[in-house]
C-alpha cells in the first residue's frame, strides 16, 4: 500500500478525532502517581491528532506515538515536539517496559489477527494500567460494501484479487470482550457508538475514505483506474446516501470501543 497522506487525512480531523475524545473520557484509572511518572503509548498515532489529546489530558507524561508511516510521523513530530514519535509496527509491539496506558484510535483495524493481537497488546500494559482502543465497525455499511462490490467489477477485479477481503479479520463485540477478559483480573468495557456525519456531497464521502478505507482498493491500481474506481465509488455514494433536508448526505459511522483495566 502507498504511504499515508496526512493532509488528506486531516481534512476531516474533527470528525476523526471525536471518537478518540470519547475513548479518552473512559480512560480514568486510579492514579497514585503524578502524570510525570506515566508512560503512554499511542499506537497508529497518525499525524498526532490522537496523541495531542493524550498530551493535553496527561501533561508531563512520557508519551510515545508509534506508526509505520514516515509521512504521518513527520506530521506528528512537527505538531507535538514535546512527545516522542517512533517507527513501529503494532503487530510487533514489544516494548522493553510496559506502558500505563496503551491507547489506539482507528488503527488496529489495519492489523490482522486480533485474536492474538489483543491479548499481546494487553500484555504490554503495566499492572493497574489501561488498554483503550477504538476501531471502525462499519464493514456491513453501504460505504464499505460498495468498495467490495466495485472491486469485483471487470475493470478492477483482475488487479485487486487478494486485497479486498483484508479487513474481514475484525472480531465481534463479544470476541473483544472475551479476548480482553480471558486472562487475569480485568475490568472490561466494550461499546459501540454510531456517529452520523453530515457530508457536503457524495464526493466528500469519497474524499473521506480516499485516505483510509479505500486505500487497499485504489493504491494497487494505476492512476487512471484509481480515478475511475473513485468515480464509480462516488456514483454509489450518491445512490446509497440520499440527499437530506439540508442538501447534505448523512454518513453513518459505527465504531467499536474497548477499554480494559488491569487489576
Ligand atoms: C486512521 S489513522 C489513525 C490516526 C490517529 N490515531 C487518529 O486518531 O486519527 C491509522 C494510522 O495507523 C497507521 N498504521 C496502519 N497500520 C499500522 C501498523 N501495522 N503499525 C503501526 N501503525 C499502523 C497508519 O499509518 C495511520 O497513520
Amino acid at each position: 500500500m502507498a504511504d499515508w497522506n496526512p493532509a488528506l487525512y486531516t481534512r476531516f480531523e474533527e470528525e476523526r478525532t471525536r471518537p478518540a475524545r470519547d475513548l479518552l473520557r473512559r480512560c480514568e484509572f486510579p492514579l497514585d502517581r503524578p502524570f510525570e511518572m506515566l508512560r503512554i503509548a499511542d499506537l497508529g498515532c497518525g499525524p498526532g491528532n490522537s496523541t495531542a489529546l493524550l498530551a493535553e489530558r496527561f501533561p508531563g507524561a512520557a508519551i510515545t506515538g508509534f506508526d509505520t508511516s514516515e509521512a504521518m510521523l513527520e506530521a506528528a513530530r512537527a505538531r507535538l515536539p514535546q512527545c516522542r514519535f517512533a517507527l513501529g509496527d503494532i503487530a510487533a509491539f514489544e516494548p522493553d517496559d510496559p506502558f500505563d496506558l496503551v491507547f489506539s484510535n482507528a488503527a488496529l483495524q489495519w492489523v490482522l489477527g486480533h485474536r492474538t493481537l489483543i491479548p499481546a497488546l494487553m500484555r504490554q500494559v503495566a499492572p493497574g494500567g489501561v488498554f483503550a482502543a477504538q476501531i471502525p465497525d462499519n464493514l456491513a455499511d453501504p460505504s464499505q460494501v460498495a468498495m467490495r462490490e466495485i472491486a469485483l467489477e471487470p475493470d478492477f477485479a483482475p488487479l485487486l484479487a487478494g486485497d479486498v477481503e483484508r479487513r474481514e479479520a475484525i472480531g465481534t463485540r463479544e470476541d473483544y470482550y472475551d479476548w480482553l477478559s480471558a486472562a487475569g483480573r480485568r475490568e472490561v468495557d466494550v461499546w459501540t457508538t454510531i456517529y452520523n456525519h453530515p457530508m457536503a456531497d457524495a464526493q466528500a464521502i469519497t474524499d473521506w475514505f480516499s485516505s483510509t478505507g479505500l486505500k487497499p482498493f485504489i493504491d494497487p491500481l494505476p492512476d487512471d483506474l484509481s480515478e475511475r474506481f473513485k468515480a464509480r465509488y462516488t456514483q454509489e455514494m450518491d445512490r446509497r446516501y440520499p440527499v437530506r433536508a439540508d442538501g447534505r448526505r448523512l454518513l453513518a459511522f459505527p465504531r467499536l470501543f474497548m477499554v480494559a483495566r488491569k487489576g
